[in-house]
């Protein structure tokens, strides 16, 4: 007593039908123009599973080759999975080329239990704290800012009315964020070793996401040819443990546990602890779980940051008169003298509605992180098997026209009362629910507010005469991006 859903085919299941991957699409595309117009949407998954559920209702059944997937559609749905029912809902499934390459440590794909409750209180106790204090996340983010400012405005002029690709810039300046929290070290845009890692990282993930490597997840056996993808992936994965070990074993020869630097210094000092206090191997802290916990905090909090600031951006070239009205508001309330600050949050209630509502309409990781069932379960009428993967489809929840007027109508009113006062919508979930929400919650919500401020208070933004973004459903791969386009900037 499945929950329903459409007939899958022998051997592949509905694989084909819902999803072509992308290096199959790159197959068959003639030109590089081609591909991104097949990678756009209506091919996009996260609209596709929510047509799917008018006809199956919210919650349907899927099969990828014989693993049974069972989607999640709409607030309540969803909510009652993943928050009332989080003991069932909450662990994550075994994806062969994940568990070759994290080995299931660290947060993002390790296993629900015990090990990762310990690892992920204190990561998140961890990062919470870096918004405060001596490690405050504010003067790295203006310093990431001038960069991007100054860069801008160079690339700006030599475009001359082409546009500027923002992309790489606000990547750097995300990525340094990560890298001033966790490694304590802030790079130079154009350092060789930081660009190198940086390459590195999207080229595995490409590599993983998008090449014929993700055949590694039916045939696990493949990561181990010596050519081609395969042999390429095992290079990028052996640079990169090769730089972030060197620089763990560069903090451990020089912490100083009264004055802790970073996270890699809070975590070598949790660990020692745990040492004395005779925590067991099981609880997991360990140089080794450091590693992986590294990984995805560089992993998680990349991507997702610096594509939705991309948006927040693509947004305000197609909504002039929105950006005209977040700049009004900036400028009234921090004026021109000095760069927005945290302490801002809360006085500048339209600049928050529209950074939310670029979140509503984009949702960058739209099917959440694949969720697995730990044990086999009654929920609502249907049995679901233990180890059934859950999809939970958060783009529903944002698209759903029985809680949000006009969906698809960009709108950051709607998060505003009649006084112009924010108001907090108990289904506005972009970071997830349940036990398994994002762990950097806060910190993206500070990068988030800093940086976005900081651009439209320097800049105005438009698209080159005659541009227009390919689609505004983006590019799904790990997380949900803006087609690519360029910008012209006025400096203000
Ligand atoms: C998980 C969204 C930024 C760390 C997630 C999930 C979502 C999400 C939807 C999956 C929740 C689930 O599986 O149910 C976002 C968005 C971000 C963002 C929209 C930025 C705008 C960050 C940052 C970090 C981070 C900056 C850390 C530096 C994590 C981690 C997990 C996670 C570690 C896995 C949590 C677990 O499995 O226990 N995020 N995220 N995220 N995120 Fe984020």
């Amino acid at each position: 007593n499945i929950p329903p859903g459409p007939k899958p085919l022998p051997v592949v299941g509905n694989f084909g039908s819902l999803f072509v991957p992308p290096f199959i699409l790159k197959l068959f595309a003639r030109k590089a123009e081609e591909y991104e117009q097949k990678r756009a949407s209506p091919l996009s998954p996260q609209v596709g599973l929510m047509e799917l559920s008018k006809v199956y209702g919210n919650m349907y059944s899927l099969f990828v080759g014989s693993q049974l997937v069972v989607v999640l559609n709409g607030y309540e749905l969803i909510r009652d999975a993943l928050s009332n029912h989080a003991e069932v809902f909450s662990d994550r499934p075994d994806i062969p080329l994940i568990t070759i390459l994290t080995k299931r440590k660290g947060i993002v794909f390790a296993p629900y239990g015990p090990i990762w409750r310990k690892q992920r209180k204190f990561c998140h106790m961890t990062l919470r704290n870096f918004g405060l204090g001596k490690l405050s996340l504010e003067p790295c983010i203006h310093e990431g800012f001038a960069v991007v400012k100054a860069e801008l405005l160079k690339r700006n002029q030599e475009a001359g009315g082409q546009g500027v690709d923002l992309m790489p810039l606000v990547s750097s300046a995300v990525s340094n964020v990560i890298s001033s929290i966790s490694l304590g070290q802030r790079f130079h845009h154009e350092d060789e070793e930081f660009r190198t890692q940086l390459n590195l990282m999207a080229h595995g993930l490409e590599i993983s996401m998008n090449s014929a490597a993700v055949l590694i997840n039916i045939f696990p056996w493949l990561y181990y040819i010596p050519c081609g993808v395969f042999k390429q992936l095992r290079r990028v994965e052996r640079d990169i443990t090769a730089f972030l070990k060197k620089i763990i074993a560069r903090h451990r020869a020089t912490l100083d546990p009264e004055n802790p630097r970073d996270f890699i210094d809070m975590y070598l000092v949790e660990m020692s602890t745990q040492q004395k206090t005779g925590g067991s191997e099981e609880d997991g802290f360990s140089e080794d779980y450091l590693f992986y916990i590294i990984g995805d905090l560089f992993i998680a909090g990349t991507d997702t940051t610096t594509n939705s600031i991309l948006w927040m951006v693509l947004y305000m070239c197609l909504h002039p008169d929105v950006q005209e009205n977040v700049q009004r508001e900036i400028d009234a309330v921090v004026g021109r003298g000095r760069l927005p600050s945290l302490t801002d949050k809360g006085t500048l209630p339209y600049t928050e509605a529209t950074i939310m509502e670029v979140q509503r309409m984009a949702v960058v990781v739209p099917l959440a992180i694949p969720h697995m069932t730990s044990k086999t379960t009654e929920f609502r009428g249907y049995t679901i098997p233990k180890g059934t993967v859950i999809l939970p489809n958060l783009w529903s929840v944002h698209r759903d026209p029985t809680v949000w007027e006009n969906p698809d109508d960009f709108n950051p009113s709607r998060f505003l009362d009649e006084k112009g006062q924010l108001l907090r919508k108990e289904y506005f979930i972009p970071f997830g629910i349940g036990r398994r929400v994002c762990m950097g919650e806060q910190l993206a919500k500070m990068e988030l507010f800093l940086m976005f401020t900081s651009l439209m208070q320097a800049f105005t933004f438009r698209l080159p005469e005659g541009h227009q973004p390919l689609s505004m459903h983006g590019r799904f791969g790990l997380t949900l991006a803006p087609c690519r386009f360029s910008v012209c900037v006025t400096p203000r």
